[in-house]
């Protein structure tokens, strides 16, 4: 996740002439991004090139970023009528250039260095969607959720079917795998988490499932460890994890029938080497050499990392 990104020279030199929204809307300029951290870092896998924002611009609700201010909306969902008036439209025409980025870059990576696709859940783009950009309580989508449930299970049924159909397109295209973002479920309670969420994931990951083969499909969020459980019952092949739970831990509560993702805190590339490294190796032993384990951060990275401390990790854990 987030693989490419403001940390690394490669990207902010492009970052230098051309918009994120230049980048993704060009598929030679986004397969070659994907490609960097792959050459830089040595990792074992690409996410191509695109962000989990990118449907917003068809339904029309004015997608920007600004420089250092993350996401903004224009024209954020704040009732039934705005659910409503949201367009329908053809995925192939209007998000097809991402199709044509996981083409591209599928043909320049290497033949043993997977690409994975990917989309964001219902309840996190409900939350921008909501929130109109970032936030730090979630205040205006829970109040949207609890004022208004009919509305909500509209509008997330949108974006389950959206979004289902969005990753299977992906997979036609050439992805190998596809992971479904949920950034910020942390946030709701285990209660909540079932009645207003967890339907609508299952249904856009079994989309992604029925139509894109029988590629694996990550599940990804943070915060879980509340309600592990359930979050790994609405589905995924893989559950990604943050380092707010030890690893082992959470392998025990998604039980052996699934694969692992995590979990080193991305604040760990930060710390010395001798402290990062022991985090690595913690890890490591938590997961104990059982197969299924993809050794990731349990987030994105942050700008301020230096790259020489990621390349370190990826050989640190490609050695042991
Ligand atoms: O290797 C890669 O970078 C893959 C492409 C990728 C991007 N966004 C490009 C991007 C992926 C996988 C994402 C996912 C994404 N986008 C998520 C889910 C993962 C997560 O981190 O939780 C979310 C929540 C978003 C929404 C988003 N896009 C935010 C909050 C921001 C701004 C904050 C930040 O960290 O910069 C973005 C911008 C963005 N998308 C950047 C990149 C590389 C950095 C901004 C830039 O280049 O100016």
């Amino acid at each position: 996740m987030r693989q490419a990104g403001r940390y690394m020279p490669a990207y902010r030199k492009l970052r230098e002439r051309h918009s994120i929204l230049d980048l993704c809307h060009t598929p030679e300029l986004a397969a070659t991004v994907t490609l960097q951290p792959v050459e830089r870092l040595g990792v074992d896998a690409a996410i191509v090139f695109a962000d989990i924002l990118l449907p917003f611009e068809p339904l029309r609700l004015g997608l920007s970023f600004a420089a250092g201010e993350g996401p903004t909306i224009a024209r954020p969902i704040r009732d039934a009528a705005d659910v409503e008036r949201l367009p329908s439209f053809s995925i192939d025409a209007e998000l097809g250039y991402v199709f044509e980025a996981v083409r591209l870059a599928r043909r320049a990576l290497p033949d043993d260095v997977p690409l994975i696709g990917f989309a964001g859940a219902p309840f996190t783009l409900a939350s921008y969607a909501i929130e109109g950009g970032a936030s730090r309580s979630f205040t205006k989508t829970k109040r949207f959720m609890y004022q208004a449930p009919d509305t909500w299970h509209l509008l997330m049924g949108k974006f389950a079917e959206l979004v289902g159909t969005y990753l299977a397109g992906q997979a036609r295209a050439g992805a190998q795998a596809l992971q479904l973002f949920d950034s910020w479920i942390g946030c709701l309670s285990p209660d909540d988490y079932r009645t207003f969420v967890q339907p609508h994931t299952t249904r856009a990951l079994r989309l992604a499932a029925a139509a894109g083969a029988a590629i694996p499909l990550i599940h990804f969020g943070t915060g879980t460890a509340t309600f592990l459980e359930d979050f790994a019952a609405a589905g995924g092949d893989v559950i990604s994890v943050d380092w707010r739970i030890p690893l082992d831990a959470a392998w025990t509560r998604i039980g052996d029938k699934r694969a692992i993702q995590g979990n080193l805190d991305p604040a760990a590339l930060l710390a010395p080497a001798a402290e990062r490294d022991r985090q690595v190796r913690d890890i490591l032993k938590r997961a104990g050499g059982r197969p299924g384990h993809i050794f990731n951060l349990g987030h994105g990275i942050l700008p301020e990392t230096d790259v020489a401390a990621v390349r370190a990790v990826v050989d640190l854990v490609h050695g042991a």
